[in-house]
């Protein structure tokens, strides 16, 4: 599709002429030769910067520590000087902000006009045409494709025109359900250039799933593709969209691209993207658009009730995850960055699509797994491509270490030089494999701690301080603007000095935060201004060192982190509740070897059932697969008599935690159950499954 030009480049920062803006796609690319830049080929440039922030080398600050500061006493000058020089404005804001975190009102760079696409497109296709855009590395290991600033341009420009074609418009919800491709990263940006608000799926989620989610933001358009291929396997995404949206009366059309072109049925509402984009003109004005517009939304799990459409905005976010990538990775012009999660998390839309390419850099799609077609792939991928950071998931290091350490060492690494992860802690086995195995004791490694509603990493080893101390197995430090805050679940008081435990909070607003739960503004409220008023809940727990560093020690409600995925124990006990079998169930997560978190079932069967154990094990499973997702399976199903009860009928979960982790001996107080015996027999039968 597109072709293989040559790798690195020069990308040309600073500032941009605003009256640019203005102008239509083409109109800037001649703009482009009348400039006279030109991109440096192949020099894989290491710009020696002597400052973290020169916007601020005026006030003196260099170190960290001073900016850091900053940050925090000077919020409004901090982000609006970075805002201004990071970013391309079609009109300057008129306030850097106005939040109050006791009400949960979040604004930033108010009256500000942007377009985010522009951000991180046109003025890179501008200044560096032909600098690669991104890598598109395909299932099969060196079949990758690279596309320039310039190409990925006109892709978006013939995007955008197809959807304005077909009549969606600024504020319509759009959802993506692809695999990871440059057409799925110019879908999502066609809908940020024309002003709607993509809600990109995890193409590995089920039909139901997915129609919960377009119906949850009453979805018209829905852009897919005929199948995906992923480790080899084709996976049938056109047909997981027909199901879903044979109950969602809402939606009026789907776009088909096709990644296969093998034949899928089509129906009356579907379309043929890539005819379309064939034709489409490759030229686009994009939206002028309010920094507070919506951007996008991404479903999370919560610990009740169905997945949030988290709801992030134009400006905001965009500042944020620019500034993340380009600081906690130490991004380099001209360098690589090899992000492998998807863009149905946040994790892909923060660090493959919006930080990477709005700071003008080569990101990496990544399509296949981290095993296929054996547990050398990354390592083979970083020396073909010669990536410069690998940003993945602890569970895939967990998984990989046990293959080996041949599959590392027979692949070069030079060219790595920071080795991020995200999702789950990183334990303290897996991080010492990471740094001296794979990064051969040379490379930071960046656990990074975020979320969802945070938009970027919060907490990181090393946020823009290149020789700072790097503890293992924790995120340490906070990044600009973020003073984390520990709090006492119980007395809700803050928790000053180190050595102490608490629920971890965050003290002042900061422009990558999520501004509301789309269409549910008071569950978003209620979710992370109530329980700590005056601050933001995170819903994880965390230690401080008596350094003050922040180590993760885990959710405390009831969401579980299966391999870095978020999922409500109430979205697991809802599918099973619903088979004809089951009176009730609950679900707990337990210490897994690989996973981090697995899934435990206790689950109470009716007194007259029509089927065998065996079977009934087994629908539960599929059911969670086929209903939820393959990741939302049980690892172990316990059919119980009961459960532990309070007197008022609240599940003991603590309980049942400690049952599931084998550790029956650290029960603790059982009395106040409603019936006590019910715990020897859950351990009985605990035992006897094992
Ligand atoms: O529990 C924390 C865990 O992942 C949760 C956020 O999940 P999600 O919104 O899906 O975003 C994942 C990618 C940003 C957090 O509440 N988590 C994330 N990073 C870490 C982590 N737990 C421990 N250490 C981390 N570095």
């Amino acid at each position: 599709m597109f072709r293989c030009l040559h790798r690195g480049s020069n990308l040309l920062t600073g500032v941009f002429n605003a009256s640019l803006l203005r102008t239509s796609a083409n109109t800037v690319s001649i703009l482009e030769t009348k400039t006279g830049r030109k991109s440096a080929i192949n020099d894989n440039t290491r710009s020696i910067s002597t400052t973290p922030l020169p916007e601020f080398d005026k006030d003196g600050l260099k170190s960290h520590d001073d900016l850091y500061r900053l940050s925090i006493e000077k919020p409004d000058y901090f982000w609006g000087t970075l805002a201004r020089s990071r970013l391309q404005w079609y009109e300057d804001f008129s306030l850097t902000k106005d939040c109050d975190m006791k009400s949960g009102h979040i604004r930033w760079f108010l009256d500000g006009k942007i377009n985010a696409s522009v951000n991180c497109v046109d003025r890179h296709a501008e200044s560096s045409p032909d600098k690669i855009a991104m890598i598109w590395e395909k299932d099969e290991p060196g079949t990758q494709e690279y596309v320039t600033y310039r190409e990925f341009q006109k892709l978006l420009c013939k995007m955008s025109n197809v959807l304005e074609g077909h009549g969606v418009k600024q504020g319509d919800r759009v959802a993506i359900y692809m695999p990871k491709s440059p057409t799925a990263v110019a879908a999502m940006l066609a809908c940020a250039r024309i002003g709607a608000i993509h809600s990109v799926v995890f193409a590995g989620f089920s039909a139901e799933a997915l129609a919960g989610r377009i119906m949850d933001a009453q979805v018209e358009t829905v852009i897919t593709a005929d199948q995906g291929v992923r480790g080899g396997k084709i996976i049938d995404l056109k047909k997981v969209v027909d199901d879903a949206v044979q109950t969602c009366p809402c939606v009026k059309r789907v776009f088909v691209y096709q990644r296969t072109g093998n034949e899928v049925p089509m129906s009356n509402i579907d379309i043929n993207l890539d005819k379309e984009l064939e034709s489409a003109s490759d030229s686009h004005t994009p939206a002028v658009l309010d920094s507070e517009d919506l951007l996008f939304m991404l479903y999370t799990s919560g610990s009740t009730g169905k997945p949030k459409g988290i709801a992030h905005s134009q400006a905001g976010y965009l500042l944020y995850a620019n500034m993340t990538m380009k600081h906690v990775f130490d991004y380099k012009e001209g360098e690589t960055f090899g992000c492998v999660a998807d863009i149905g998390w946040i994790t892909g839309h923060s660090y493959v699509v919006y930080g990477p390419l709005s700071n003008g850099a080569t990101t990496l799609l990544f399509e296949s797994t981290p095993v296929y077609p054996d547990p050398g792939r990354y390592w083979e991928m970083v020396e073909r491509l010669k990536l410069n950071h690998i940003y993945l998931a602890p569970t895939a290091l967990r998984m990989l270490l046990k293959n080996g350490d041949e599959w590392v060492l027979k692949y070069d690494r030079s060219s790595l030089r920071k080795l991020g992860c995200v999702g789950e802690p990183l334990n303290n086995e897996a991080w010492d494999w990471y740094y001296n195995v794979v990064g051969e004791g040379r490379c930071d490694i960046c656990d990074t701690w975020w979320q969802t509603e945070t938009g970027g990493i919060a907490i990181t080893p090393r946020p823009s301080s290149p020789d700072a101390e790097i503890r293992p197995a924790m995120p340490m430090r906070p990044f600009f603007g973020i003073e984390p805050v520990l709090l006492d679940p119980v007395t809700k008081q803050e928790l000053t000095g180190g050595n102490v435990k608490g629920a971890l909070c965050v003290r002042h607003p900061w422009p990558g935060m999520a501004r509301t739960i789309y269409g549910d503004h008071d569950r978003f409220l209620k979710t992370y201004y109530a329980d700590y008023p005056g601050f933001y809940f995170s819903g994880d727990g965390a230690y401080r060192t008596q350094d003050g560093y922040y180590q993760i020690t885990g959710r405390m409600d009831d969401v579980l982190n299966v391999s870095g995925h978020r999922l409500g124990t109430a979205e697991i006990e809802d599918v099973i509740d619903d088979h004809e079998d089951v009176a009730e169930s609950a679900v707990v997560g337990f210490p897994h070897e690989i996973k981090g978190e697995g899934i435990y079932a206790f689950v109470v069967l009716k007194d007259r059932v029509s089927k065998s154990e065996e079977e009934l094990m087994s629908d539960l499973k599929h059911a969670c697969k086929s209903r939820v997702s393959s990741f939302a399976q049980p690892d172990f199903i316990l059919l119980t008599p009961g459960l532990p009860k309070t007197r008022s009928g609240k599940i003991m979960r603590r309980i049942l935690r400690k049952i599931a982790a084998n550790k029956p001996d650290e029960l603790g107080d059982v009395s106040t159950l409603f019936d006590p015996s019910i715990v020897e027999i859950l351990v009985d039968k605990h035992q006897q499954s094992l």
